[in-house]
């Protein structure tokens, strides 16, 4: 069942009396559980797309409905988690606490997805931060903080999870590992994740569906489905159809700068 839908959406920024085309004719369906990846050139409306699907942009033409919500009413409703590229920890908050924090929130809220909650510690622990439950975030490095990041977005209990390049202040071998955290835990609890990076090789392992765009005005050249079989973190380093998407996207990437 299509939990987000876009369709003929539309956005212009206007700056200093100049108007910039961000997105054009963008029409999208996501089922409800997958993992989608955003990718393109920088520029190419990547984050405003992912900020008008989660009712933090409006759009100028076209329709978004989130479950048959506006983004809006799916804000309240605390349907949407969100990772940025850094972490909003609290630095007075030990970790525990702030992956306690959207619960907390919600309660007061009364959520409508509060009964989804996961166990904090074991999705700590699945990130490789069981012993830090107790530390502060100053005492985490940015990598681990931004671990800390993904599992509060899975601890929350909202059903869509919105990405933007969170890896991306990280260094290259940090980077894969965090991806296969993500992974795992993604394999446990199938939410629905929509994730933007630069990064080909990421976004074929991590991804049901890649949306490849083009640069500005930002449209949607091709998606492509990534039929690899989980457990994707058992996947062999090599495997030869991995390497065919990575090059079937990067050309597809490349079709658009020639
Ligand atoms: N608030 C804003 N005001 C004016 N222009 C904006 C605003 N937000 C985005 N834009 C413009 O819209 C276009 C798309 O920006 P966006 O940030 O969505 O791109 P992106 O694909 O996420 O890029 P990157 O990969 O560099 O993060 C850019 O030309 C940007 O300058
Ligand atoms: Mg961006």
């Amino acid at each position: 069942m299509s939990v987000i839908l876009v369709e003929s959406l539309s956005k212009r920024f206007s700056r200093k009396g100049q108007w910039t085309e961000a997105l054009r004719n963008i029409n999208l369906e996501l089922d409800s559980g997958t993992f989608v990846s955003l990718i393109g050139p920088s520029g190419c409306g990547k984050s405003t797309l992912l900020r008008i699907i989660g009712g933090l942009e409006t759009a100028d033409a076209g329709k978004v409905s989130i479950g048959g919500m506006t983004p809006l009413e799916a804000q309240a409703s605390k349907v949407f988690g969100f990772v940025p590229q850094a972490p909003a920890l609290f630095p007075w908050r030990t970790i525990i606490e702030n992956m306690q924090l959207p619960q907390e929130v919600n309660r007061k809220g009364g959520a409508a997805y509060e009964s989804n909650r996961e166990d904090e510690t074991e999705l700590l622990r699945a990130v490789g931060l069981g012993d830090f439950t107790n530390a502060y975030p100053k005492e985490l490095s940015g990598g681990m903080q931004q671990r800390v990041g993904i599992a509060r977005a899975f601890a929350s209990g909202a059903p869509i999870l919105l990405m933007d390049e969170p890896f991306s202040a990280l260094d290259e071998i940090t980077r894969e590992k965090i991806s296969h955290q993500l992974m795992s835990i993604w394999e446990k609890h199938q939410k629905t994740v929509v994730f933007v990076t630069h990064n080909i090789r990421e976004a074929v392992f991590l991804s049901d569906k890649v949306v490849v765009m083009s640069s500005r005005p930002g449209r949607i050249t091709e998606i492509v489905d990534i039929n690899l079989p989980h457990p994707r973190t058992k996947m062999e380093e090599n495997d030869p159809i991995f390497h065919d998407y990575v090059h079937q996207i990067r050309a597809l990437l490349q079709e658009r700068w020639d």
